[in-house]
């Protein structure tokens, strides 16, 4: 595994991430802790998660395997986004519902869609705290690496009682770096109203621009690390499918869509961190093996200029 050193958090970081988004959803509790110590042993040490994540469990599934390695490892959780509340009923589908969708891949959106979503009141100050608290209960340990606001609004980030409220936070020592995990739009807002936050997440793919979009907007801004993620959304996945079994070749583009696709994100965030969820160890292995080689800068001009020529559009 390549490691990276993060300036802001000030140790090495595993180049990849493991995304625990459906920890304790699609994927089982024993399945899952088994994924994320073979990730573990495979070098990987960075950990992201919410309190929604995984129908409300992801958390305490996490907390478990942390109990040896906290201090180990670095664990982003968020803030802004509830638990979501799952009626027996529908406890009761989730085993046929992990069959269902391991049996018939296709319906898997199907069952995302009819999946609870988690609340999100207003932010403030008292809801930020209880929230902190129960992630730090439920995750077994006494503070967090990275703590980052969950899909904000722009004046959310620009609150002044929220930001007060993060400050203390941090300054009890229940979090270490403050982060924004959201659209360029509310991150930039944050950027610029507060030097609190110092990291930033948020989805990037080559047909998004989101990092480039990110730097060019905050050039003089004090320095942030940057986590991106949704590496393989489907529509990136089958436009670069397209590409490649098009004009792959005559663009130096060769493999699968996932090795292009990885590679590209690498290249493309050389200075930070690339959030993947990988219960599958076929998954891990490979993403493992992408992050383990010496970046390619080249790949990310090849892949853009393929873009341009087949005109598909990218949100500039
Ligand atoms: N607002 C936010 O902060 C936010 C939003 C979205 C995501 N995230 C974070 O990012 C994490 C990743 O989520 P994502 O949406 O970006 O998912 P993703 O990494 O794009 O993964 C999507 C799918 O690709 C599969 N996959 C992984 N490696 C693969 C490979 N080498 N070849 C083929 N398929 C592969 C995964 O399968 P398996 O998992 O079954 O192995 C998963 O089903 C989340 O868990 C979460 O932590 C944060």
């Amino acid at each position: 595994m390549r490691m990276i050193y993060n300036p802001i958090l000030k140790r090495d970081v595993s180049v990849i991430g493991f995304g625990c988004a459906s920890l304790g959803s699609r994927i089982a509790p024993a399945e899952g802790l088994r994924s994320l110590e073979y990730a573990y042993d495979q070098g990987i040490n960075w950990y992201d998660v919410a309190p929604p994540y995984g129908d409300g469990q992801a958390e305490a599934i996490l907390g478990s395997f942390l109990r040896s390695r906290r201090g180990r490892v670095v664990i982003c959780t968020k803030v802004g986004i509830d638990r979501p509340e799952i009626s027996p009923f529908k406890r009761l589908l989730r085993h046929p519902a992990r069959w269902a969708v391991r049996t018939f891949p296709g319906i898997r959106r199907h069952v995302s869609r009819a999946r609870s979503v988690g609340t999100r009141p207003p932010l403030d100050p008292k809801r930020i705290r209880q929230s902190v608290e129960n992630s730090l209960r439920l995750l077994q340990t006494d503070h967090l690496d990275v703590l980052a606001l969950h899909e904000p609004s722009p004046e959310d980030c620009r609150n002044p009682v929220v930001i007060e409220e993060l400050q203390r936070i941090q300054k009890d020592g229940l979090a270490g770096v403050v982060s924004i995990a959201g659209s360029i739009d509310s991150i930039s807002a944050g950027f610029s109203t507060s030097t609190l936050f110092q990291g930033a997440q948020f989805e990037d793919t080559p047909f998004l621009q989101n990092l480039r979009k990110l730097l060019q907007e905050n050039r003089a801004r004090q320095p942030y690390f940057a986590v991106t993620h949704s590496v393989f959304e489907p529509s990136a996945w089958s436009n670069v499918d397209m590409l490649l079994r098009n004009s792959g070749r005559r663009f130096g583009l060769e493999g699968q869509p996932s090795e292009i696709l990885i590679r590209y994100a690498l290249a493309n965030n050389p200075t930070g961190t690339v959030l993947l969820s990988m219960f599958a160890r076929a998954h891990i292995l490979e993403n493992c093996t992408r992050a383990a080689e010496q970046i390619d800068p080249a790949i990310v001009q090849r892949l853009d200029k393929l873009i341009a020529q087949q005109a598909l559009p990218v949100n500039k």
